[in-house]
């Protein structure tokens, strides 16, 4: 199978088929187990799987999930929090039960042990089932940055200058952004069983060319994904600017 490719004609054609994958596999197995991301890029999935689940019963009862990231030094009430993000945007409005919702622990003291637990608790939850990503600018998928090697797990990690710059949009100032984060690692993220990447917007045409067409390189993370057997990235026009044709994407109109 490896890395399938679709391009829609825009950002809410493409957050809709993601969506309708998460719905699949919530319909096929209700006690499956997904990856979240954060940031722009998934809003409109979240948006559609909540007015799912309010108007045809789109069903999280069963479901258990498992954020990519999240920033150190952020308590899970600041807006900026990915567990703010994800009780905002999803959790707070569906019926996932809260206790099988999960987001790297970085309030412990030992960040280190705490990163470890989470790759165990991943890995004893039989694995994740599907893998919703986006992808960085430069590359980065979860915040692991370019360098990450393709054995790394889930860890401390510091956030390279670039992605503090891009994520300083979200807060007054770019002295607020965190440094660090916890992540997955680049090998949890390949353990899933089924990887959908979002991606939209001309700034990721790069990152998503290089990605899909480019050597599989620590430059780009996400190139790693061409090791993956089932990995489908789902993108909007301006996203797929780059790739070049022989990678032929299919088209929907
Ligand atoms: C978020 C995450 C990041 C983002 C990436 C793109 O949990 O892991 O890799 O997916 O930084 O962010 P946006 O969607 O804001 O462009």
């Amino acid at each position: 199978m490896g890395i399938q490719c679709t391009v829609y004609p825009s950002h809410d054609d493409a957050s809709r088929a993601v969506a309708d994958c998460i719905s699949t596999i919530l319909r096929e197995k209700p006690t499956c187990v997904l990856g979240l991301a954060t940031g722009s890029t998934p809003l409109e999935v979240y948006a559609e799987l909540v007015r799912r689940h309010q108007h045809t019963g789109l069903d999280f009862a069963g479901a258990s999930t498992f954020n990519l990231d999240e920033y150190v030094g952020l308590p899970p009430e600041h807006p900026q929090s990915y567990a703010r993000y994800m009780n905002e945007h999803l959790f707070g409005q569906v019926n996932v039960d809260r206790d099988r919702t999960h987001l790297p622990n970085t309030r412990a003291d030992d960040l280190g042990q705490s990163a470890q637990q989470y790759e165990t608790l991943v890995r004893s939850a039989g694995g994740v089932d599907l893998q919703l990503l986006g992808i960085g600018t430069n590359g980065h998928i979860g915040f692991n940055e370019p360098g990450t090697a393709e054995d790394s797990v889930t860890r401390v990690v510091d956030l390279a200058a670039s992605t503090i710059r891009s994520n300083s949009r979200f807060f007054e100032d770019e002295s607020e952004v965190p440094r660090q984060a916890i992540t997955m690692g680049i090998s949890t993220i390949l353990s899933a069983r089924k990887i959908v990447l979002l991606a939209t917007g001309q700034s990721k045409a790069d990152a998503v060319s290089a990605a899909l067409s480019g050597p599989v390189t620590r430059d780009n993370p996400a190139s790693f994904l061409q090791n993956h057997a089932d990995v489908h990235f789902v993108l909007d026009e301006a996203a797929a600017a780059l790739v070049p044709g022989h990678c032929r994407c299919s088209r929907t109109t």
